[in-house]
């Protein structure tokens, strides 16, 4: 199977991205195919409510987000990972988010996966997990799994805990 993870953290090897990159590790020792699209590396513009999309099927604001609606399009697994900023996701994400419009009855069937980080412990991360499931099952990708990364602020401090087993046997238990 196709498998993308869509990381919504601005940092490079900051958590989220770990985690993401375990989780495709799992995968990927699986046999899956995998790609990871890091939203720090792309231009994705928010979505201006002009409904020009609704007519032609296309967003006129041309920047990075017809290559990511593409290969969403195209994966059989989508896994969305975001840090917990002010208690839900990312501006990044959620921009991301917005820009399905254009496509948002025709993503395919595929299976789901959300990653969420924060320093809270679940209780504040609730909203995040929450509001990215949600979302996906709203456009008919029914979430698996979350993965709760509890407790990490810094870099990197997601090394060594049970987050990090989860996003690897996630990613090697897809499709079974
Ligand atoms: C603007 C901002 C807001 C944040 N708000 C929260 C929050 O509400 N709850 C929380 O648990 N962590 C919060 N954090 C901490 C991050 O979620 C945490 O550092 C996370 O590990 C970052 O993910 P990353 O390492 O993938 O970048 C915030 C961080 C930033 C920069």
């Amino acid at each position: 199977m196709k498998v993308l993870a869509i990381n919504g953290s601005p940092r490079a090897r900051g958590n989220s991205d770990i985690l993401c990159d375990e989780f495709l590790r799992g995968a990927e020792d699986a046999g899956h195919q995998i790609e990871k699209i890091s939203l720090r590396d792309k231009r994705v513009s928010p979505c201006q409510a002009c409904y020009a999309c609704f007519k032609t099927g296309f967003c006129v604001q041309k920047d990075d987000m017809d290559e990511i609606l593409d290969k969403v399009q195209n994966a059989d697994v989508l896994v969305l990972a975001s840090p917990t900023y002010f208690l839900t996701m990312s501006g990044q994400m959620k921009i991301m988010i917005d820009r399905f419009l254009p496509k948002w009855q025709e993503l395919g069937a595929k299976e789901a996966y959300v990653i969420v980080t924060g320093h809270d412990g679940k209780h504040g991360l609730k909203r995040t997990a929450e509001d990215l499931s949600a979302i996906l099952e709203n456009l008919g990708l029914p979430v698996r799994t979350i993965i709760w990364a509890e407790h990490v602020w810094q870099k990197g401090e997601v090394l060594g805990t049970k987050a990090m087993d989860e996003a690897y046997c996630a990613g090697k238990n897809i499709g079974k």
